[in-house]
């Protein structure tokens, strides 16, 4: 059960929640401290000479905010902004109609940046870098190319994986930056402003427990308190303290470290079949029933960073933590 709140793809009703939690200015927003100050600068100085922001490419794990970011931007900017994806842009035609009905400095919001087809990249390129597109007119010896403007824009892309983004493409973003998984204070902060937004009543050492368990994630954070919340209210007397919560994480299967059944059986096959590692991607992904993307954006970001797995040349290993962790001798250390 326990995987379903990892996932990425939320129920419509996660969705909503999601968006009341969101906040909508950098003075609200908690964590990712450095980029909160550059940001600030960058919407400064541009709103100063009446420009659009540069555009700005957001990476790193899901949950940590990219969308979040985007909207406050918008917010701050005092633009609108258009929400699209990727994999929801399917001929360069779509493309072009959505920069069109753009207005003067907007922004244009895509998720999943990566996913695009070459065809609609191709038409971002110099919509990116002069505001125009070139449009061909008729068919072959007669066909000609005519360059359109376009109202000025800011791209903000957000990718999971920067590494799958083509060179031209990357390279037209003025500002790169990766969003790190926040840290245990900051998780509880967000928490406790959660908590108040949906008018739950939590203790400061309730909204800590949530945030260990938040495996460094926002978005996993949020949810974890609206299951522990529904806990408090049927089991308990409505209030959410570490006793509840703890009751509560232990039943929805996240453990201490926020690990769920998916970390602990990526890491457990490797331990009982590969014998620590090293094992390949693909046969661990084989072996354990998930896609190779998913285990590299979603579970190993989380996983490498805390000291629970290494990715070596050979392939995936598991660390002495990791036995420890498990209570399982290693036999080789
Ligand atoms: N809710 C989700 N992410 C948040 C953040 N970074 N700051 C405040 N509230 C949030």
């Amino acid at each position: 059960m326990a995987k379903r709140i990892i996932q990425t793809e939320a129920t419509i009703e996660d969705e909503v929640l999601e968006k009341n939690l969101r906040p909508t200015s950098l003075n609200e927003y908690i964590g990712q401290d450095k980029l909160k100050k550059n940001l600030k600068v960058f919407i400064e100085a541009a709103k100063k000479r009446h420009e659009p922001l540069d555009h700005v490419l957001l990476y790193g794990p899901p949950g940590l905010g990219k969308t979040t970011l985007a909207g406050i931007v918008a917010e701050e900017m005092g633009v609108n902004i258009k929400v699209t994806s990727g994999p929801a842009i399917e001929k360069p035609g779509e493309i072009a109609a959505i920069l069109n009905n753009l207005s003067e400095n907007d922004v244009l919001f895509i998720d999943e940046i990566h996913r695009l087809n070459r065809q609609v990249e191709e038409v971002l390129y110099p919509a990116m870098e002069d505001y125009a597109i070139d449009v061909v007119i008729g068919k072959g010896e007669g066909a000609r190319s005519i360059r359109l403007d376009l109202p000025k824009f800011t791209l903000i892309g957000a990718t999971t994986r920067a590494g799958m983004l083509s060179a031209p493409l990357r390279d037209r973003f003025g500002v790169v930056s990766r969003l790190e998984f926040y840290n245990v204070s900051e998780l509880m902060m967000i928490v406790m402003r959660s908590a108040s937004v949906l008018g739950i009543d939590i203790d400061d050492e309730g909204a800590l427990e949530i945030a260990k368990r938040s495996r460094g994630t926002p978005r996993l954070a949020n949810r974890l308190l609206k299951r522990v919340r529904d806990f408090a209210e049927v089991e308990h007397a409505g209030k959410i303290d570490y006793n509840v919560a703890e009751n509560a994480l232990n039943k929805l299967d996240v453990d201490v470290y926020g690990l769920d059944d998916t970390d602990r059986n990526l890491l457990l096959t490797i331990i009982k079949n590969y014998n620590g590692g090293p094992v390949g991607l693909e046969v661990l992904a084989a072996s354990i029933g998930e896609d190779t993307g998913t285990i590299e954006d979603v579970y190993e970001p989380y996983l490498i960073k805390n000291g629970f797995l290494n990715r070596t040349p050979k392939g995936r290993t598991v660390t002495a933590m990791t036995y420890r962790h498990f209570g399982i001798e290693n036999k080789d250390s």
